[in-house]
């Protein structure tokens, strides 16, 4: 077993952290990697079937897997089923998580139906009594990402199962701000998390429609939560960790990223990417985020459009290369006493949210 930093739970909820949320099939080991470079305090494995762990599934066990430097990473696991969950809380221990997520907020119906994620909403006993045995089970601290309630009650649970759970141990609680019926309809409702952190001691992270440093510094404001997570946003946009913590440690407002910067994530992503799962999959996958980085970069919808077409590693490499010149040189002024374009930040517009699975 490799050796990690031991990784100091209170004092990094006492920071005010930025989390990278769990995300299915974002948030793996080269994205978490991207984002905590630009940032993030901490991040969240994509959610890991429980079942899966148990029974050695390969795609589980990869997704457990922490490389070298992936620290402080949780690992987030789901399932309907107390034994499994806790066998399963058993197995992600092992690989060294900084400490163990359940989920309990994903509202998809195929998983919530079955009792899995938020399905646990519509039971808060058996959730509680689940929450309790995982957090005898494992020495690592264990925390719950919920959602405000499944969306029927007369009031909220939350504020009371956030009670619950700080009772029987649970150390964190993240609180996506909508019902589970609400999937990602209307605005989350930071409130909520407001009224949970002033009901326990423990540390709430709000989480839900955090798109800018002033709506992360908006949201602990206003909530007195101990944190803040995002998800859809850095996936557009995983700059936005580093201009979080530097609008929350005062040191002002980050101009956005340059048109350098932008190329360079590409490449950097494109390359962990082939190295960790492979070049057919790093890029097909990479043809999800280019419309995110490069917008707004001059010239650089029809370099987006060109690489959806180009199969082979070094295809892509040298149409980015190519891209990055022909972009730069729109870019670029055309006084020659105007600094270069190439260092000035290009301002996201508000773009379209992904797929949301969760
Ligand atoms: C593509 C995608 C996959 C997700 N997968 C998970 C997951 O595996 N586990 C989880 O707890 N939440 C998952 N979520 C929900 C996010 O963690 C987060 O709670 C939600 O997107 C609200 O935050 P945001 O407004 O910052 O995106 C997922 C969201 C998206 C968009």
């Amino acid at each position: 077993m490799t050796q990690r930093v031991r990784f100091d739970f209170d004092r990094t909820f006492a920071t005010r952290p930025v989390l990278l949320a769990p995300m299915e099939d974002v948030s793996d080991a080269v994205f978490r990697r991207v984002c905590r470079a630009r940032g993030a305090d901490v991040c969240v494995t994509e959610f890991v079937n429980a079942d899966g762990l148990v029974t050695q599934q390969a795609d589980a066990r990869r997704k457990i897997a922490l490389p070298e430097g992936d620290s402080p990473t949780a690992i987030q696991i789901y399932g309907s089923n107390q034994e499994k969950l806790t066998e399963a809380a058993r197995i992600a221990e092992e690989a060294l998580p900084a400490y163990l997520d359940i989920n309990c907020g994903c509202w998809v119906p195929k998983i919530a139906r079955g009792g899995a994620g938020a399905g646990w909403l519509r039971d808060p006993d058996a959730m509680v009594a689940m929450a309790r045995k995982l957090v005898a089970s494992v020495a690592l601290p264990v925390t719950v990402k919920t959602r405000i309630g499944w969306g029927d009650e007369a009031t909220m649970p939350i504020v009371e199962l956030a009670q619950r759970l700080e009772g029987v141990g649970v150390r964190a609680l993240t609180i996506h701000c909508r019902t589970a019926k609400k999937g990602y309809g209307g605005d989350a409702d930071w409130i909520w998390a407001a009224q949970a952190q002033a009901a326990v001691t423990i540390p709430v992270i709000v989480n839900g429609d955090i798109r800018s440093a002033s709506d992360a510094k908006r949201a602990l404001d206003t909530t007195g939560c101990a944190g803040v997570m995002i998800g859809r946003r850095a996936i557009e946009h995983p700059w936005i960790f580093r201009e979080v913590r530097a609008r929350l440690d005062q040191q002002g407002q980050l101009a956005p990223p340059t048109l350098d910067e932008r190329f360079a994530l590409c490449r950097e992503q494109l390359l962990a990417m082939n190295a960790d799962r492979g070049t057919r999959r790093a890029v097909r996958a990479m043809r999800r985020s280019y419309p995110h980085y490069l917008q707004r970069v001059p010239g650089a919808s029809d370099l987006v459009r060109e690489l959806n077409h180009v199969d082979t590693l070094a295809g892509v490499l040298e149409t980015l290369e190519r891209g990055h010149a022909e972009c730069a040189a729109l870019a670029a002024p055309s006084s020659p006493s105007s600094p270069s374009a190439r260092h000035e930040a290009f301002a996201p517009r508000t773009p379209a949210a992904p797929a949301d699975t969760n």
